[in-house]
């Protein structure tokens, strides 16, 4: 009998391919497996039973992989089984960039009379942009980054990619409608939308910065459905202020958000859906079952 710690909650269909030899347990004492959402796991003191720690989610930033690699334990996540939900969030975040649809709902819930007659007088303080024939710079072609190129393509975006470990050919090869940049600068210069898709490493922190801010084209929309620290908030709020970013889209909180009329933070809803859910704890408990019972370290 295997014992699986679930340290968040955990989509049943996905605990339910556990099968009968193993054991759901909210203790950790005794786990051969953790199954871990967005918990943060750098300060647990893991049992000497664990083998293995799955993440059902993309990033691992909340596992501390390398300490875990010395002890042996193998960490696996679940790449690609939340990309759809995230796409569809990034698509949303777009369109609420370019329209105004946030501040018009709130001002349209102030109303208490006759709102019929207020709105037709009040709604020219909320008109917007189309994003067709835009151009949309997509930093990371990952699973996310490639589906939001193919999908914002499909919405009549112009689409240019940068992604430093996939060659010209092999992102062709991905997709046909991304014009592949050669630098980051490129896409920086040349996008009115600039939506970042990569994992959050020490190279990657606070990549999006002042000196980022100050090559991109004013007036551009920034989006980031990532990592949080991916850009540098400070800097963000003063290109924000100074009118080189028009909007900042971001799935994280933001500090005094209430004072910037131009970011818009969604409390982390990405891959927050009823499907990515289920198909993350899918993906997790096949790994963990291939790995304790056959010893195969797969992502599938
Ligand atoms: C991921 O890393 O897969 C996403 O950020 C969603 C999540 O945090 O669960």
């Amino acid at each position: 009998m295997y014992t699986v710690h679930t340290l968040n909650k955990i989509s049943q269909n996905g605990l339910a391919l556990l099968g009968d030899a193993y054991k759901v347990s909210d203790e950790l004492n005794n786990a051969d497996a953790i199954l871990v959402r967005s918990a943060k796991m750098h300060d647990m003191v893991l049992p000497e039973s664990v083998k293995a720690v799955a993440r059902a989610g993309a990033g691992v930033n909340n596992i501390p992989i390398e300490a875990y690699a010395e002890k042996g334990i193998v960490v696996f996540n679940t790449p690609g089984a939340n990309a759809n939900a995230v796409k569809e969030l990034v698509l949303c975040g777009l369109l609420l960039a370019s329209r105004k649809v946030v501040d018009g709902i709130n001002w349209a819930k102030t109303l208490e009379s006759d709102v019929a007659k207020t709105v037709e007088k009040g709604k020219g303080a909320f008109g917007g942009g189309e994003i067709l024939g835009k151009k949309l710079g997509v930093i990371g072609l990952g699973a996310i980054g490639v589906m939001v190129a193919n999908a914002a393509q499909a919405l009549g975006m112009e689409v240019i990619g940068y992604d430093p470990y996939i060659s010209v050919d092999a992102a062709w090869g991905l997709s046909r409608h991304i014009k592949h940049a050669n630098t980051l600068d490129e896409i920086y210069a040349e996008a009115d939308y600039i939506t970042i898709h990569v994992p959050l490493l020490d190279s990657t922190k606070h990549m999006l910065n002042k000196e980022a801010f100050d090559k991109m084209k004013t007036g551009v929309a920034v989006l980031n459905f990532s990592r949080d620290t991916l850009v540098q908030n400070e800097d963000m709020k003063v290109a924000i202020a100074e009118g080189k970013v028009a909007k900042y889209v971001t799935d994280f909180p933001v500090e005094d958000v209430l004072n910037q009329e131009n970011i818009i933070a969604i409390p982390h809803l990405g891959a927050s859906t009823e499907e990515s859910e289920e198909n993350c704890a899918v993906m997790a408990v096949k790994e963990i079952k291939d790995y304790l019972e056959q010893g195969n370290i797969t992502h599938s």
